[in-house]
């Protein structure tokens, strides 16, 4: 059984007068140990897809289940706290907090032996230890995306969802992420599930889903 199965799941917005269809019939399975790449145009809807696989937004058309069960039946609050990572495309840090504090936070707080933890973490994201004591606003773009991935991963989820994770990062860093997230998937066993504009990226993953910019269907190819 797959970890995560999306089955007959369609999404609408409303739109003036009328509803856009985001999301039409899906039907996708994620497994773990796996790296994928979601790829399509701006506003064809990958963030949108995201947060209903991330339990973030109620599925009303389909069903989402992990590990069989609907989310719905696990509640959307204790999936996405257990069983997800999420990396959001506007990174959404708490501002007034150090980097070290916003991963400690995801970790359940503030008990010591977390800090240690906190800080290796940040480190092999490239965020020493000066830096992952700073308030996230004197960070750079990249280094808050950075912190960002770094508390998605803060609790071990067994699914790490990311929206556009390299955006603002150069290729040295962007080739350290990619690795990060082929060892996630292939060394730890992870489902990792990344929304990406880079070809860099998409490239390097496992499987890659296309999503049609009108259609709202996905398309589906297995690099390896
Ligand atoms: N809450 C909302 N209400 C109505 N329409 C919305 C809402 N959120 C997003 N949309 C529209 O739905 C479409 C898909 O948005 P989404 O953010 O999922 O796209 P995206 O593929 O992530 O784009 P990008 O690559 O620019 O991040 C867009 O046209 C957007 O304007
Ligand atoms: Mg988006």
């Amino acid at each position: 059984m797959a970890l995560l199965e999306i089955e007959n799941v369609s999404f609408t917005y409303p739109d003036g007068e009328g509803y856009r269809t985001i999301l039409n019939q899906v039907n996708l399975e994620f497994n773990q140990g796996t790296f994928y790449t979601i790829v399509g145009a701006s506003g064809s809807g990958k963030t949108t897809f995201l947060t209903l696989i991330a339990g973030m937004d109620q599925v009303h058309d389909g069903s989402i289940r992990y590990n069989g069960k609907a989310l719905s039946e696990i509640g959307l609050w204790t999936y996405r706290r257990q069983h997800v990572g999420m990396v959001f495309q506007n990174f959404n840090l708490i501002p007034y907090m150090t980097g070290l504090e916003n991963v400690m936070v995801a970790m359940g707080i503030a008990k010591t032996g977390n800090k240690a933890t906190a800080l290796k973490l940040l480190e092999t994201l490239g965020i020493g230890a000066t830096k992952a004591k700073r308030s996230v606003r004197r960070l750079s773009g990249g280094e808050q995306q950075r912190v960002a991935i770094a508390r998605a991963l803060a609790n071990n989820p067994d699914i790490i969802i990311a929206d556009e994770p390299s955006g603002n990062l150069d290729g040295a860093t962007e080739t350290a992420i990619i690795g990060l997230f082929q060892r996630l998937a292939h060394d730890q066993g992870k489902c990792v599930i990344v929304v990406t504009h880079s070809e860099k990226v998409a490239s390097n993953a496992d499987v890659i889903l296309r999503l049609h910019p009108t259609d709202g269907t996905f398309e589906k190819d297995i690099l390896q």
